[in-house]
């Protein structure tokens, strides 16, 4: 009996030794540590032996035998189990590099871009970056610029209210900033003239969007205060402006308009070398009553302020047809620029 357990259970490691593979390794289990196994067979038959001693002796070599041989499965599997595994890793492995190819490199949106060539061309004439908040109260945005509540001109800036009261502002009086005007005042409050500043940002109003509008859109407000500033300086900054930022085949003109804020007020056009003009945006003459509001004595100090729109240049240095597609993020045409 011992003799049959021990080629019973040699027989059983040299297969588990042999099995060179997961599938195969898990088959032996049933017929090597299975109820039907050569192992427990011999185990039904101890009862047939003789002496209590034969039994003790024979049981727990079987016993001893099926440990072994379980040990030895255990472990065989486990390595098979592990070859699979890394040969399953090494099969689906994905070399990234192929898919990634070369590196992209992002930049900046086109706004951004104008912007920053904005304020440079700015710096170097002088001029120092100001800015202000997006939200805003009624006194900086209207009132402070000559526009009493109840003024007329309020009407031309599709104003969006917010339901936060902002420090000092009745509630319902905050505003989304019409325009960038309001740095004006905030900067004359903050720092003692002589003052040179420009004030990109970003500005709001309810309109519909189409080809040419955005109810989000950017403005670059420029306000200078001195002595003896006249509407001479204002055409000639507007003029080197042009030069510097467009070209020396570009000329600028100042046409009369109206702005509660300033006084007198005009329009600028920028000419192009094919001889059409473009409208640009607005300036004048800082009102005296702003210049008040701004805690200055109208008697000692003049200037004169400007303000255009951001998004409108970066439309025409790329000839973008429609302004809406500078912010519907579609790759095909961001990967353009
Ligand atoms: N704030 C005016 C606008 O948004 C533009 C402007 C700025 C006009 C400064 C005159 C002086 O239309």
């Amino acid at each position: 009996m011992i003799d049959e357990i021990r080629a019973a259970r040699d027989e059983a490691l040299a297969a588990v030794r042999q099995a060179d593979s997961l599938e195969s390794v898990i088959a032996l289990d049933p017929q090597l540590l299975g109820k039907k196994g050569r192992l427990a067979q011999l185990k039904t038959q101890l009862g047939k032996l003789d002496t209590i001693d034969e039994k003790k002796v024979a049981g727990q070599a079987v016993n001893e035998a099926l440990q072994a041989v379980a040990a030895a499965f255990a472990a065989r599997r486990a390595e098979l189990g592990d070859a699979a595994l890394a040969a399953q890793v090494r099969a689906e492995r994905l070399d990234l590099t192929e898919y990634v190819g070369k590196p992209t490199r992002g930049h900046a949106h086109l706004v951004t871009q104008a912007w920053e060539r904005l304020e440079d061309v700015f710096i170097g004439m002088g001029f120092q970056v100001a800015e202000g908040p997006e939200v805003e109260t009624d006194w900086h945005n209207f009132e402070a610029l000559n526009m009493p509540i109840g003024h007329p001109a309020r009407g031309e800036w599709d104003t969006l209210f917010v339901d936060h009261a902002a420090p000092g502002d009745e509630p319902g009086r905050t505003v989304l900033r019409t325009h960038t005007s309001p740095v004006q005042i905030r900067t004359m409050l903050e720092q003692e003239p002589p003052i040179y500043i420009v004030a990109p940002g970003r500005v709001f109003r309810r309109d519909t969007p189409d080809a040419t509008h955005m109810p989000v859109f950017h403005q670059i407000e420029g306000l200078v205060i001195d002595r003896d500033i006249t509407m001479a300086d204002l055409a000639g900054t507007i003029e080197a402006f042009t030069k510097a930022f467009f070209g020396s085949e570009f000329s600028s003109r100042l046409r009369p308009s109206f702005f509660p804020f300033t006084e007198p007020s005009a329009e600028f056009d920028i000419q192009r070398p094919d001889g059409s003009w473009l409208e640009l945006g607005g300036c004048g003459m800082v009102h005296p009553n702003v210049l008040e509001a701004g805690g200055l004595d109208p008697e000692q100090w003049s200037g004169f302020a400007f303000g255009f729109g951001i998004d409108r240049m970066a439309v025409m240095r790329h000839q973008i047809a429609d302004i809406r597609d500078m912010f519907v993020d579609d790759i095909r045409f961001i990967e353009q620029f």
